[in-house]
């Protein structure tokens, strides 16, 4: 394994690491949980990614009940989640839900600290942007919680540029905890906000990234080159938003042509794309995802074959993904 600081922190993340969204509870109960997590944690994984909205809080609860039955050391590892959505879609919920307020963000962090069982969590993210919330009430209302000792960093994820500099300036202003990651999508046909606006954060403000969906949620694997098989995310029920992403026709051709470049270089085509994603030295960690056991062993092999993607292998995977990609 590697680790790599998040951005200017002193805090290593491995650079590949295992969130539980759309697995945890529905795909991946805790058993199996426990089975993925110490694997990935032999394999030197240190960052587990969840969030309060993954499942409704079940996610949360599967993570905090495998995190127990392995019992390691707290200082190995580190837990995020992920606050915006909230738990309830009702119109009694009005500030309790897609908000950054400073009510919702306080009340927030405990409900996630009980269903995982844990003191504090190591990353807390604010899920989304919240234009309707000042960017000053949300940045302090990460620092409260970090002063109070149940976080130790905070961040954005899917922030626009501007407003991620707006929060921290802010916190640099009043001497606040800043805003020290973002969670970004980032794979071969989705590249812009991490290779160009977010291009001045990084040294700027020591921003780090965690980035999410390196496999676009299975289609850079190749299951989904013939359609939607069963078993596969594309075929849960709730799932069907993915549907046009997965089965686009110039992506998946594109997916096959690089078959034979994984297979060059002695990988899988998931390898190949979870690799190249840790390419990009901007990148603390990769979030992978996996909803089974054999999945996240193989996809742990990533590393490896990113030793063998040179600047001639990675000329022909760009020329046959950058032309498709966000
Ligand atoms: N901040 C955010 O807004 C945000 C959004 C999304 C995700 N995330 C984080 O990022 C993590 C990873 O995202 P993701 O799950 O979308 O990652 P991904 O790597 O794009 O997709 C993972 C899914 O692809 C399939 N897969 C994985 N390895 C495979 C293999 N070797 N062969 C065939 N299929 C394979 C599995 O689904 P099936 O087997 O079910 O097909 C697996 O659950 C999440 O768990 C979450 O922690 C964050």
């Amino acid at each position: 394994m590697q680790y790599r600081r998040l951005g200017h922190a002193g805090i290593r993340v491995s650079a590949l690491s295992l969130g539980s969204w759309v697995t945890y509870h529905n795909q991946v109960d805790t058993k199996s949980a426990v089975e993925m997590m110490a694997a990935a944690y032999d394999a030197g994984v240190n960052f587990f990614d969840n969030a309060e909205a993954y499942a409704g809080g079940k996610s949360e609860e599967v993570m905090g009940a495998a995190l127990k039955t392995l019992g390691w050391p707290r200082l190995n590892y580190l837990v995020s989640t992920k606050f915006f959505w909230g738990l309830e879609r009702g119109g009694e919920a009005v500030n309790r839900k897609d908000t950054l307020n400073r009510k919702y963000l306080l009340q927030a962090i405990d409900g996630s600290l009980a269903r995982m069982g844990l003191e504090h969590i190591d990353f807390v993210y604010c899920h989304r942007p919240d234009p309707s919330t000042p960017v000053e009430e949300t940045a302090q209302a990460m620092h409260d919680i970090i002063r109070q000792g149940k976080a130790l960093y905070w961040g954005t994820s899917e922030w626009p540029a501007d407003a991620v500099r707006a929060a921290w300036q802010i916190a640099d202003r009043h001497g606040w905890h800043k805003p020290q990651m973002e969670q970004p999508q980032y794979h071969l046909f989705h590249r812009r906000r991490v290779e160009t606006e977010y291009a001045r954060l990084y040294e700027e403000c020591g921003l780090g990234l965690t980035t999410w969906s390196p496999l676009a949620s299975g289609l850079l694997s190749g299951k989904y080159r013939d359609g939607i098989p069963a078993g596969s995310r594309g075929a849960l029920p709730n799932m069907a938003f993915l549907h046009e992403g997965l089965t686009h026709p110039a992506r998946n051709a594109a997916v096959a042509a690089l078959a034979p470049i994984a297979a060059e270089l002695g990988g899988t085509l998931a390898q190949l794309a979870i690799a190249w994603a840790t390419k990009n030295p901007r990148v603390s960690t990769v979030i992978t995802g996996a909803s089974q056991l054999a999945q996240l062993r193989s996809n742990l092999g990533a590393l490896e074959l990113a030793q063998r993607l040179t600047p001639e292998v990675m000329a022909r995977i760009d020329a046959l993904t950058a032309p498709l990609a966000d």
